[in-house]
């Protein structure tokens, strides 16, 4: 017989069950997200899985965690999975399980937006293609084909994550989960439509039951139990839609992304730094950078259109897996200074007040006697030495500094104290196994094989390639009589295109090409052309560069010619427009998908020893091998126009040697105040937008590896190369008066006699490399940048000898300002610095 005891401990075996399942599950209040029973603040990362490999995902993760990351943060590329209608792809690069894997070996948590609409710069927003053709189809919308094909795919992710048992309401580490994306603007421009949209979206993710909290973000009317959170490159003044959610900033761009065309974006390290702890200051508890990691485009997988392959978005982490710095270890000692401050920040009274006319302090105090302080400087010109608690603190313009315990500064957002390197892309030579074979096979200009159809006038191009292809051959010819003009002049050849580019080939010549750009898809060519008597043909090439990726009814932006004549003709205006056109959609080449090998194509190839320049349409095969050594890989494209591009049959991406315009924006050094801009700081105007293309190590073989170009217009295949990226110099610049009362490492505050901190330089070389030269040396007041330091009037005579006694031959070095080989001061009057440029090999 039972006794009353023995009934009880299932019973209590059962609720401690329940307890536990609600511990380890996700829930929030006003002030944080509570995970296991406890608020948090956390520092989370984008990394986006297709735009690296599997190989490369463990490292990335690793780095987001010694930067100083609590969690992953990825969007779910429908486009890439769905491949048709109920056809489903998860495997390599498109392999979430996986990805979600690695995210949970490395002990982080993980955010999942899995939209599915993402914009992201990637191909169609991340919808599939087909979706738009299925009937009565709007995206975005409240329309039930759309709302079905979300649905379904929603259920699918949130299925697979459930199987793993990845939702931290099933023990996992999925801590929140993403419907929609920055649906706030489209939801207008639906009107009613997009209102029942937005509210059957957050239903249909709540009725997932993934027990974990569903955001949103950008959207300001989210409702009660859907948390709404802030993309910007600052959030401090966002506050959630209830007094009952947690203030939560799922992107906070560190760089932005790039179009071919443009030059380089960059953000400052000290204002991205600056915008996080302003954050954090004003009670945010989630902070993610978009992007942590930015990767690459592979394939065709960037939207826009025209954005570049590389997604690098000057993000922490550089497109090749590399760290960027300063960036990066500059935002690993403020996620260090904040998670100091995380006790009194999640469980103490706020309290702000003014230090000056735009300075400021937030202050926070918890019941264990904790205190931490943000002091704030949001002049964007003046620094300003403030009182706070009868202290004086120096705030430079535009700065925060971090007082965990409402006294010692242990971090200040515009002193960089970390070391930047300065990375090259170092040549190889293309080692051709066999340099002698290039194997070469040339398009037919115009229709190859047999048309696709005939049609009076134009068609949309995306309508009819189906994003199958990039390219679409239009073709049409037309008979020169005696009215082909005598005079001498040219006739013109006049196209207009709603987008993206055309190459014109007329009798099998190309004659000119034309691109829309990022702010403008549609484009006019107007070429003068000489003509022949009789018959001429018209070949026009027209092509796409990645598909719309958002806005309001973005799927129905269309791309093709609308217009082609020749105009200078003696009797008037040859008008082509509504001539019979042939189409043929795509290329012969990709046909025969001759970037594949062991396709039983090598027929088709012909084989040459020296390959022709400057032939357009011309695809190109060669073996090489493995460039030797571990850095990672860029193919170097600068001597090739526009194409596509595989190694082993793995789609590197496009390339596009498109040129910024030299005066594009440039600024020589960068001025980190105030409020930042994409515009602020680009760099490499004049040059290609992008050189240089990813190819991840783990798509070599050790020997027999095949690349395959595909170039459109014409280039030397010759002079293509890999290059290495390697980090060969490295820098620092240190001076004495940072701000800093504590060291963050070792929070010693038994330092110099004014009770500072002695100011350090450190210096350390990638793994495997040492300190091989110390090309500048200075301690003193030196100027400049690295690589292009100064020495100035003051400058200590053994700066180089203590720096090389302290570095050389070392992975890594740290030198005091403090140190004895700099004890004598030659100039008392000087605020000193150390200024010191490093080579690694
Ligand atoms: C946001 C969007 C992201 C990305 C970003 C710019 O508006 O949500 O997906 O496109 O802009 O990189």
């Amino acid at each position: 017989m039972a006794t009353a005891a023995g009934r009880l401990l299932p019973l209590l075996q059962l609720l401690h069950a329940l307890l536990v399942v609600a511990a380890a599950g996700v829930t929030y209040d006003h002030r944080s997200l509570i995970i296991s029973g406890r608020r948090r603040l956390l520092i989370s990362t984008s990394i986006h899985y297709p735009r690296s490999v599997p190989a490369m995902w463990p490292k990335l993760v690793a780095e987001a965690k010694d930067g100083g990351a609590d969690c992953i943060e990825t969007y779910v590329f429908w486009n890439g999975h769905e491949t048709a209608p109920g056809k489903y792809y998860f495997e390599d690069r498109f392999d979430l399980v996986q990805f979600a894997r690695v995210v949970k070996d490395a002990g982080l948590f993980l955010i999942l937006r899995i939209g599915p609409f993402v914009a992201g710069e990637w191909n169609f927003g991340g919808l599939p293609v087909w979706l738009h053709y299925i009937p009565g189809t709007v995206f975005r919308t409240n329309n039930e084909p759309f709302k079905s094909h979300m649905k379904g795919f929603t259920t699918k992710i949130v299925d697979m994550m459930k199987k793993e048992r990845f939702f931290a309401s099933q023990g996992g580490h999925i801590i929140l989960a993403q419907i929609e994306n920055e649906y706030e603007g489209t939801e207008q421009a639906f009107g009613a439509g997009g209102k029942a949209y937005a509210t059957w979206a957050a239903s249909m993710a709540l009725a997932q039951n993934t027990g974990v909290p569903w955001i949103m973000c950008q959207q300001s009317d989210a409702p009660d139990h859907v948390i709404n959170t802030c993309n910007s490159f600052y959030c401090d003044q966002f506050m959630p839609n209830s007094p009952t959610k947690p203030k939560i900033w799922t992107e906070n761009w560190p760089g932005w992304f790039q179009n071919f065309g443009e030059a380089n974006p960059h953000r400052p390290a000290e204002d991205v730094a600056f915008s996080v702890a302003r954050f954090f200051g004003k009670g945010g508890t989630v902070q993610n950078y978009y992007v942590y990691h930015g990767g690459t485009n592979f394939g065709r997988t960037t939207g826009g259109p025209f954005i570049t392959t590389s997604y690098d978005y000057d993000a922490p982490i550089d497109e090749y897996g590399l760290r960027r710095l300063p960036k990066w270890a500059h935002l690993r000692e403020l996620h260090k200074s904040i998670k100091l401050c995380e006790h009194s920040l999640l469980y103490g009274n706020s309290t702000s007040f003014s230090l000056g006319p735009q300075q400021e302090a937030d202050v926070y105090t918890d019941h264990s006697g904790g205190c931490v302080a943000f002091l704030s400087n949001i002049d964007s010109e003046k620094d300003k030495v403030v009182t706070f608690r009868k202290r004086k603190y120096d705030l430079p313009a535009w700065s925060v500094s971090v007082l965990p315990d409402c006294e010692s500064v242990v971090y200040n957002t515009a002193k960089v104290r970390s070391q930047t390197s300065m990375v090259d892309m170092v040549p190889e030579t293309l080692q051709a196994s066999k340099p002698d074979q290039w194997s070469i096979f040339t398009e037919k200009i115009g229709i190859w094989d047999k048309n696709d159809f005939i049609q009076n006038g134009f068609v949309d191009h995306i309508n009819t390639t189906k994003d199958s292809t990039d390219y679409l051959w239009h073709t049409t010819s037309f008979n020169v009589d005696g009215s082909y003009p005598t005079s001498g002049k040219h006739p013109i050849l006049n196209i207009d295109s709603k987008g993206h580019g055309v190459h014109a080939f007329l009798n099998d010549m190309l004659i000119g090409s034309a691109f829309g750009n990022g702010s403008k898809s549609s484009f006019n060519l107007h070429i003068p052309i000489t003509l022949k008597m009789g018959k001429n043909e018209i070949a026009l090439l027209s092509m796409t560069v990645g598909l719309q990726n958002a806005g309001a009814r973005y799927e129905w932006v269309g791309a093709g010619l609308t217009s082609v004549n020749i105009s200078g003709m003696e009797n008037g205006t040859i008008d082509l427009s509504s001539n019979k056109w042939s189409y043929k959609i795509g290329l012969e080449g990709e046909h025969y998908s001759l970037f594949k090998p062991d396709q039983g194509n090598n027929q088709r190839w012909s084989q040459q020893s020296e390959p022709s320049k400057d032939q357009p349409l011309t695809w190109y095969k060669v073996h090489v091998d493995a460039p030797q050594g571990y850095d990672p890989i860029g193919l170097d494209m600068q001597s090739m126009g526009k194409g596509l591009a595989w190694l082993n049959g793995n789609a590197i991406g496009r390339y596009w040697l498109r040129t910024s315009s030299s005066d594009d924006r440039c600024t020589p050094s960068c001025n980190y105040r105030g409020q930042f801009s994409p515009d602020n700081c680009r760099t490499g105007c004049g040059k290609p937008s992008q050189r240089w293309y990813h190819v991840p190590r783990s798509w070599f073989h050790p020997s027999g590896n095949t690349l395959v170009v595909f170039e459109e217009q014409g280039g030397d295949p010759t002079k293509i190369t890999f290059s290495r990226r390697v980090a060969t110099s490295i820098c620092s610049f240190v001076s004495e008066n940072y701000p800093f009362i504590v060291d963050l490492e070792t929070w010693d505050k038994s330092v110099t006699d004014d009770g500072r901190v002695a100011s350090k330089a450190q210096l350390s070389c990638p793994k495997g490399k040492i300190i091989s030269s110390v090309n500048f040396a200075s301690f003193g007041d030196p100027s400049g940048t690295c690589r292009s330091y100064q020495q100035g009037r003051c400058h200590h005579p053994d700066s180089l000898s203590v720096v090389e006694e302290a570095c050389l031959n070392n992975n890594s070095c740290t030198i005091s300002l403090a140190d004895k080989g700099f004890g004598k001061d030659l100039c008392p009057d000087v605020i000193k610095t150390l200024a010191i440029e490093a080579h690694c090999s």
